[in-house]
């Protein structure tokens, strides 16, 4: 049986321990999709379609392929799991705080359509990254280039950021 895992986030934007752990989970499953879901607890920095297509060129530039990138905001995530055939949901957790936002998340999604939760652990390296840490570095004129793809910070550099 061809094993399918889904990659969720806001991805706003994609980080290095994003792409960490998107190269992880390819080595565990036959089939991987990287899903952009809007997070309306998060201020948005970029609209969906540009984390779509920045993914999308981060993951050239890295090195990744095979990887559907597509994004997610018709209903529930399980529910685009069950539309692709997927049983897993893969998340990267960086911290004993990410697992305990993580948990009930994993509870629901299992008790709403029956979809495990992986959690993988990112390189040390990338342990303190977090989109949220790049935004605000960001909008505060900070250098991200240590913790975004280089493509990201390209986009940025040259089209600023959207108020
Ligand atoms: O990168 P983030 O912001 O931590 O990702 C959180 C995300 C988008 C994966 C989460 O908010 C989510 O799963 N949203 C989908 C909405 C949904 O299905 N909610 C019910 C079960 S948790």
């Amino acid at each position: 049986m061809t094993s399918i895992a889904v990659v969720p986030g806001s991805f706003d934007p994609v980080t290095l321990g994003h792409l960490d752990v998107i190269r992880r989970a390819q080595g565990l499953f036959d089939q991987l999709h990287v899903v952009v879901v809007h997070n309306p607890d998060k201020k948005a920095l970029l609209p969906i379609a540009q984390r779509v297509a920045l993914i999308e060129k981060a993951l050239g530039q890295a090195g990744i392929t095979g990887v559907t990138v597509t994004s997610w905001s018709v209903g529930l995530l399980v529910d685009y799991c069950v539309e692709v055939g997927a049983k897993v949901l893969v998340k990267g957790v960086r911290s004993p705080a990410d697992v305990s936002y993580e948990t009930p998340m994993a509870i629901v999604n299992r008790k709403l359509a029956d979809i495990e939760t992986v959690f993988l652990m990112p390189d040390p390296a990338h342990g303190h990254v977090s989109s949220s840490l790049v935004r605000q570095v960001a909008r505060l004129g900070g250098d991200i280039s240590p913790y975004v793809p280089q493509v990201v910070k390209d986009f940025i550099d040259t089209n600023g950021l959207p108020d």
